[in-house]
C-alpha cells in the first residue's frame, strides 16, 4: 500500500483486538521513528502491550478498548514542538497504515504511565497514539463545510488551480484533526509558494493538526510542485 492509499484507508480507530505487533513490524517502526526523531529533535516512541494507560473507562470522549499500543509523543519542553509533532506523528501514522494497522491520536483520553517510555532531562509526554489491529478499519469523518472553504487563491493571475494543489487540499481534508475541528486554512501563492495556517481554536490542539494537514498535503500534492511559504 503506498501513502496515498494509506490517507484513503486511514480513519481513526478506538477498538483493539488482541493481537500484538508482529516482531518486524515493531522493529520496521522503531527504525522508522528514530528517522523522524532525527530529523525533528523529537524523542517519540512505540509502547507495545503495555495496557494501562488506557485501564479505564473514566472519560466520555471517545470510547477506547484493547488499547496495548501506542506512539509516546515525547518532546523538548523548551520551544514550539506542536506543528512538528503534529507532522511527525502522522509520519508515522501513515507509515503503520501501510503495514496494516490503526491508530486514533488520543489528545485526552489516557493515562500517563511513566515507566512506559523513556523521559530524558528537559523532555515531556505531550499526548499518544494509539495504535494495533482494530476490530475494524473505523469510518470516514464527515466533512461538514465545502472544500472552497480551506483555501484561498493569492495568485492574482485568475488561472485555475493547479491539480497538484486540489490534491494535496483532498488529502488535507481526509487527515485527523482534534475533533474533527479541521481550523486550517491554506493560501496558494505566487511562484508555486503554499502557506498553510492554523485558525484559531479553544481547545488548543489546531498547531498540532496543521503539522498532521500539511504532511496529507505534501504527500498528495508532490514536494516537487511546491515550496512552503
Ligand atoms: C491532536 C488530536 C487529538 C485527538 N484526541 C482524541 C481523543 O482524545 N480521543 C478520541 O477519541 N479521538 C481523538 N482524536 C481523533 C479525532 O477525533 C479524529 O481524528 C477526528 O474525529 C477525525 O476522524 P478520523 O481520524 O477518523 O478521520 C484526536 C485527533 C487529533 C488530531
Amino acid at each position: 500500500m503506498d501513502l496515498l492509499q494509506a490517507i484513503k484507508e486511514r480513519h481513526s480507530v478506538r477498538k483493539y483486538i488482541d493481537r500484538p505487533i508482529e516482531a518486524e513490524k515493531v522493529a520496521a517502526i522503531k527504525q522508522f521513528i528514530d528517522e523522524c526523531n532525527r530529523e525533528s529533535g523529537l524523542h517519540l516512541q512505540l509502547v507495545t502491550e503495555e495496557p494501562l494507560a488506557f485501564s479505564t473507562g473514566l472519560f466520555s470522549y471517545g470510547k477506547f478498548t484493547g488499547v496495548k499500543n501506542y506512539i509516546a509523543l515525547v518532546a523538548p519542553k523548551q520551544g514550539d514542538y506542536r506543528e512538528a509533532i503534529g507532522y511527525q506523528g502522522e509520519k508515522i501514522v501513515l507509515f503503520m497504515q501501510t503495514l496494516g494497522l490503526s491508530t486514533c491520536w488520543v489528545g485526552l483520553t489516557f493515562k500517563n504511565i511513566k515507566d512506559a517510555y523513556v523521559l530524558n532531562p528537559g523532555e515531556e509526554l505531550k499526548f499518544v497514539i494509539a495504535c494495533g489491529y482494530g476490530e475494524d478499519g473505523g469510518v470516514q469523518h464527515p466533512q461538514k463545510k465545502p472544500i472552497t472553504h480551506y483555501y484561498s487563491d493569492k495568485r492574482g493571475t485568475g488561472e485555475p488551480l493547479p491539480d497538484w494543489f486540489m490534491r494535496g487540499m483532498e488529502a488535507a481534508l481526509l487527515a485527523p484533526t482534534a475533533v474533527n475541528q479541521q481550523k486550517f486554512l491554506f493560501t496558494l501563492l505566487p511562484n508555486g509558494r503554499v502557506e498553510a495556517k492554523a485558525k484559531f481554536d479553544f481547545i488548543g490542539y489546531s498547531h498540532y493538526d496543521l503539522g498532521i494537514v500539511k504532511y496529507h498535503f505534501e504527500v498528495a500534492a508532490g514536494k516537487e510542485n511546491f515550496t512552503w511559504a
